[in-house]
């Protein structure tokens, strides 16, 4: 499969999103024993990225389900676990009286840090990203906390997600030259608000990971074709989904594009994953783009 950078990585240009299995928009859960099974299926695809979080859980008690499913996959796997990137998230928190919170504090994050680590099964997390913005506090001082949990050894490489071109500058300016190895922000035909952000980043060599990249789970994904006829057409002429044009657009759209489509069937991420070596012609990937309503 196509590999792409991921700061100090090289992985597969599509990476599996493992949220679904343990959050999602219809609220339609997998057994633990098939969302591992998709989880595997991605992996003997060929994907070497699984970004996951603490927060991705079908309840606010149930934190850390997400991360416990992909440690479980990765366990039994019969593949070399040491090729494979997990990128995880910290910085929402969940409680019962208020279900999602944010908090960018260095004792919050140290403290989700190490239940993620547990969660994983892991001594060091490959990617850390922080999930979204604390808007009671500095942005930089966020980032310099996450600093301090690499300096201290508990995570390898720094991302963010839900970014602004102004926090994606603030991150690069504190973590120096190189330091920043990732953005994870939505985007798909559906959303592609963050057209900048992803222009940013292929223009300064950070990867950016467009989340919900087909859509998302509460029918947008599986819809896509209907509501984005070129995609569909184009899929036709290569036989190949609608979902597989939407992700090999996406790839076109910058070197350091990796898109992290979720699935919580097998056969969803076997599909998705194909994209990475699906060529489209200048002239189709143009469409799509004005079917989308982007000037690229
Ligand atoms: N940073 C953030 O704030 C944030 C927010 C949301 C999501 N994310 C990340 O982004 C990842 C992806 O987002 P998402 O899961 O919300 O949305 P998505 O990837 O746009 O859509 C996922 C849905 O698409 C379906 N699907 C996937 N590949 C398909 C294919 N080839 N053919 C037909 N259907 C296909 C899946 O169906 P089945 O379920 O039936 O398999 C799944 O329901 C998440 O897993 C998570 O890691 C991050």
């Amino acid at each position: 499969m196509q590999q792409r950078t991921l700061g100090p990585f090289t992985v597969s240009a599509i990476g599996l999103g493992a949220m679904p299995v343990s959050m999602n928009s219809d609220n339609r859960f997998p057994s633990h024993d098939e969302a591992v099974a998709t989880v595997r299926a991605a992996l003997d695809a060929g994907v070497t990225l699984i970004d996951t979080a603490d927060i991705y859980a079908p309840s606010w008690d149930l934190m850390g389900h997400n991360e416990r499913i992909v440690a479980d996959a990765l366990a039994g796997w019969d593949g070399d676990r040491s090729t494979i990137v997990v990128a995880t998230k910290g910085g929402i928190t969940r409680g019962e009286e208020k279900d999602f919170g944010r908090d960018g504090s260095l004792d919050y994050l140290r403290t989700a840090v190490q239940k993620s680590l547990e969660n994983l099964q892991v001594d060091v997390i490959d990617l850390y990203q922080y999930h979204r913005p604390d808007r009671w506090m500095v942005y930089g001082d966020i980032i310099q906390n996450l600093k301090t949990l690499q300096d201290e050894g508990l995570v390898r490489t720094i991302g963010i997600s839900n970014a602004s071109v102004e926090e994606i500058a603030i991150a690069r300016e504190v973590l120096g030259e190189g330091g920043l190895t990732s953005v994870q922000n939505e985007f798909s035909p559906r959303h592609p608000g963050s057209y900048d952000e992803l222009q940013y980043c292929v223009k300064h060599g950070i990867a950016f990971l467009p989340w919900s990249p087909l859509g998302g789970t509460g029918g947008g994904a599986r819809a896509v074709g209907e509501r984005f006829a070129a995609f569909a057409e184009i899929g036709q002429a290569h036989g190949v989904s609608p979902q597989q044009v939407v992700l090999a657009w996406e790839l076109s759209l910058g070197e350091t594009v990796i898109p992290i489509p979720g699935a919580r069937r097998a056969e969803s991420i076997t599909d998705s994953a194909k994209a990475a070596d699906l060529e489209l012609s200048s002239d189709e990937l143009a469409r799509c783009s004005a079917a989308v309503g982007l000037e690229v």
